[in-house]
């Protein structure tokens, strides 16, 4: 595997490849990262992954510089995965000045939910991801469903710029207790890493909920979702929104009949923020 820091290089190794199937990450990869290189591969070759940790994503109090950072693992697990090139850009390669373009999404959706409680965060995101689209000019890029709204907002960024490439969703990796695997989660305490499974478990029990219900008006929803803050709150976790959403807009849904519907969460247990979600 050729590791690469430098953009020029980069563009100089990937010269003639049009087929590439390209997996951006923040690097501390774990079998969720590597499920999405084997899905790279099966869309597209050669397989480019990057690795960086992105400044601009991170609010002012949140966990950038404590952010797991493992190089020399995440190399050995990529070249175990047969991965072709490893974009590692230092900061001064990727922003060599201040960015001072940005790429903001549409308010209704980049201001909701993660974009409510992390503001400026899909700002980050979509500008880092489309100056690393940029340099690797990938034909295909796979994003996680775990992170649902930044998978919704990547394909529209991508559809709007006409940009000439194909987002793949990869479905969610999850432990054998069935919390979903995160980088984050190594931040969790022994017993907080035991109670972890529980906010997946409430989404669980919500979709169950609606589904027993069958038609309902918005202020039943809302009545669940407040049901099941309160058991997680009572648990010990500070939940920032567990929301019923349509998955097509991820707005609140008019007509519960039709539309196919996504319980997304995201909750803090002691001093980590998880997220996870569920499709119905
Ligand atoms: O999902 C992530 O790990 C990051 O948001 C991404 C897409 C690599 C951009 O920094």
């Amino acid at each position: 595997m050729k590791i690469i820091s430098d953009i020029q290089e980069l563009r100089s190794q990937l010269r003639g490849q049009n087929r590439a199937s390209f997996v951006p990450t923040m690097g501390n990869l774990h079998e969720g990262h590597l499920s999405l290189m084997r899905l790279a591969r099966l869309h597209g070759d050669p397989v480019v992954a990057s690795i960086f940790v992105n400044r601009l994503q991170f609010g002012p109090n949140e966990d950038f510089d404590t952010y797991p950072r493992t190089m020399d693992a995440d190399i050995a697990k990529l070249e175990k995965e047969g991965v072709y090139v490893l974009f590692a850009p230092r900061e001064k390669d990727l922003y060599p000045e201040p960015q001072e373009y940005r790429i903001k999404p549409p308010q209704q959706l980049g201001d909701i939910l993660e974009g409510e409680f992390r503001p400026g965060f899909f700002i980050g995101v979509c500008t880092v991801v489309m100056k690393l689209f940029s340099c690797v000019q990938p034909s295909v890029s796979i994003f996680g469903k775990k992170d649902y709204q930044q998978l919704m907002i990547i394909r529209q960024m991508v559809q709007q710029f006409a940009l000439p490439m194909e987002i793949i969703p990869a479905e969610t990796i999850r432990a054998a207790d069935g919390l979903a695997l995160s980088s984050r989660n190594s931040f969790l305490s022994q017993d907080e890493r035991a109670e972890a499974p529980q906010l997946q478990n409430a989404l669980q029990d919500l979709r169950q909920q609606i589904l027993d219900l069958g038609a309902c008006n918005p202020q039943q929803l809302l009545a669940l979702e407040k049901k099941v803050k309160d058991v997680l709150i009572a648990r010990g976790w500070q939940p920032d929104y567990i929301a019923i959403r349509q998955q097509k807009d991820l707005l609140t849904p008019s007509d519960i009949e039709r539309a196919p519907l996504v319980i997304l969460a995201a909750a803090k247990l002691g001093k980590t923020r998880l997220i996870d979600n569920l499709e119905i």
